[in-house]
Parts: structure tokens; sequence; C-alpha cells
């Protein structure tokens, strides 16, 4: 058994990064510059949002955030879409979610030019991402891809076994996974009415778990020398921790990992490289790498 440290190759990645921006900057060239709206207090979200700040210093991009308390109105949200879509120093910018209740979040995503949403959740990059086209992609899916390709893991012919079916992760990551230019793999989906889910995840070479429950994949469930990818970060209590809780994923590690030849750990496995791939996805953007 092999564990995929994320943190690691985040770090390379980030490395690789900032090496390149240096080289821009240097050759009189503009710094990427990323902008994230973060609305309310969420604490999921703050981490998420303060780690992408920092991951931008990492990586040498200027950073915005802008803060909105959670009555806002959708559209003073949206002129504040409006307002980035327009600014040309920012090269891409998020709208960290979930928003709150009385917001309408497709309408917020698509408010977004698609050639700044670095996000990849407009439905311009999902669509031309789905059909093979140079666009934005998800970052948590990305990330997967890359671990896969940075140890070397074959996917091409491979069945690939996804649990999930979110527009964020699982299906950006059965789109990737089937395509002949990334994954090249045999994709079944399987979700929370799949009758056969464990025959399923039993037949997988690789098994990409996204379901937001903790510990649902259980050793009899996974091949012997399957890969396995666990995507969940459910906060559970733990009293023993400072922050008062510990990130679960979505795999009974413990008992898994024995039977795997690939496994990624959580934390400190897709969880770095989701933001690692929003700083590659906001270089991109600042090179119009995809659009002009
Ligand atoms: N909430 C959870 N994951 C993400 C993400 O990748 N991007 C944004 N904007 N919000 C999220």
């Amino acid at each position: 058994m092999e564990l995929i440290d994320g943190k690691a190759t985040a770090a390379t990645i980030k490395a690789e990064i900032k090496q390149e921006v240096d080289n821009i900057v240097a050759q009189g060239g503009k710094r990427p510059h990323l902008a994230a709206i973060l609305v309310g207090h969420d604490g999921g979200s703050e981490t998420y949002v303060k780690n992408k700040v920092l991951a931008c210093e990492a990586c040498g991009f200027e950073s915005t955030l802008i803060r909105f308390e959670d009555d806002i109105t959708e559209e003073e949200l949206l002129a504040c879409v409006a307002k980035l879509n327009n600014d040309d120093d920012v090269d891409g910018f998020i709208v960290q979610l979930p928003l709150p209740k009385h917001i309408n979040e497709q309408r917020v995503i698509e408010a977004i030019d698609y050639r700044k949403d670095v996000d990849g959740f407009h439905p311009i990059n999902v669509g031309r991402m789905a059909i093979g086209l140079p666009c934005f992609i998800s970052a948590t899916p990305l990330g997967i891809l890359t671990l896969l390709q940075r140890y070397n893991i074959p996917t091409s012919g491979q069945k690939c076994v996804i649990l999930g079916r979110s527009n964020i992760v699982g299906k950006p990551m059965a789109q990737l996974m089937m395509q002949k230019q990334y994954g090249d793999a045999t994709v079944t989906v399987c979700h929370s009415r799949s009758k056969t889910l464990k025959e399923e995840c039993q037949k997988a070479d690789i098994v990409i778990a996204a379901i937001g429950k903790p510990n649902f994949v259980t050793a009899d469930m996974v091949k012997e020398g399957a890969t396995v990818i666990d995507v969940g970060t459910t906060r559970v209590p733990d009293a023993t921790r400072k922050s008062g809780f510990r990130l679960n994923g979505d795999v009974k590690f413990d008992e898994v990992a024995p039977k795997c030849r690939y496994i990624t750990p959580v934390p400190g496995g897709v969880g770095p490289m989701t933001i690692c791939m929003l700083m590659l996805n906001t270089l991109a953007a600042g090179k119009k790498e995809f659009y002009k």
C-alpha cells in the first residue's frame, strides 16, 4: 500500500506555479489576480477561503477577499459579480459556496463571466469540459486526475467507480475519467439510490468516494490492489482537538488501506490538491490560456 500525499504534491505544484509567475513578472508581465467573494460566516467556507488566500501568496498571486454578511440581497451580490466581471485587473474570481438560502446559487454562477470562472462552475465551462474543449475544469476532479497522473496510476481501460453525482465532484469526475484525453477509463457512477453500489465497487480498479457519508466505504467493498480516492471532508465533533472537530473521509481508512495499492488520506489527500488546482486555473486565467 502506498499513501498518495496530496499535501506534498500540492506544495510541489505551487512551487512550480510560483516559478512561472516569477518568470512572467520578470519579463514585465502581469501578476495573476484572484478575487474571492465570501458571504456569511460558515466555518468550513471561512477555512477554505483563508487557505485560498494563503495559497495565492505562496504562488505569488495578488488576491482580494470581498466579504458580505449573510443578509446581503441577491441583487447586491449580482452587482458585485458584475463589477468583478468588468474589473480588468481581476483575472479570475470565485463565489464561495454554499450561499444563504434566499440567494439563487445557479443564478449567481451564471452571472460570472465564464472567462473568469476559475471554479469551472459556469455552464459554458461545464459544457466545454464535457466535450473535451479547453476550459476551466472544476478543481476537485482536476486535482484527483493530477494525483493519478503524478503517481503514474494507470487509468486507461481501467474500471472506475464514482460514488456521488454532485455538480462539483461526481458529475465532472465521471466526464473526465471517461474521456480519452484524460482518464480513458470505463466509468460507473453510483449514488444513494444505486441498488448494486457494493457490487460495482468490488469490481473497481479505482474507487472515487464523494458522497459525504463518513466511513461509508468499508473493506468488504474494495478489491485487493484497488486505488481508493477519498473526497469526503465531513466535520465530526472531536473534543481532543483545539477546533472541537476533525475531518472524516468517506472511506473507513484503517480497514480499507491494507487492501489498497494506493489510497488518499483525509486530511492531506484530495483537499490540498483542490486549492492547488484553483491556483493552476488562476494562472491559466492570467495567461488567457483558454479564452482571450
Ligand atoms: N464550496 C465547496 N467547494 C467549493 C469550491 O470548489 N468552490 C467554491 N466556490 N465553493 C465551494
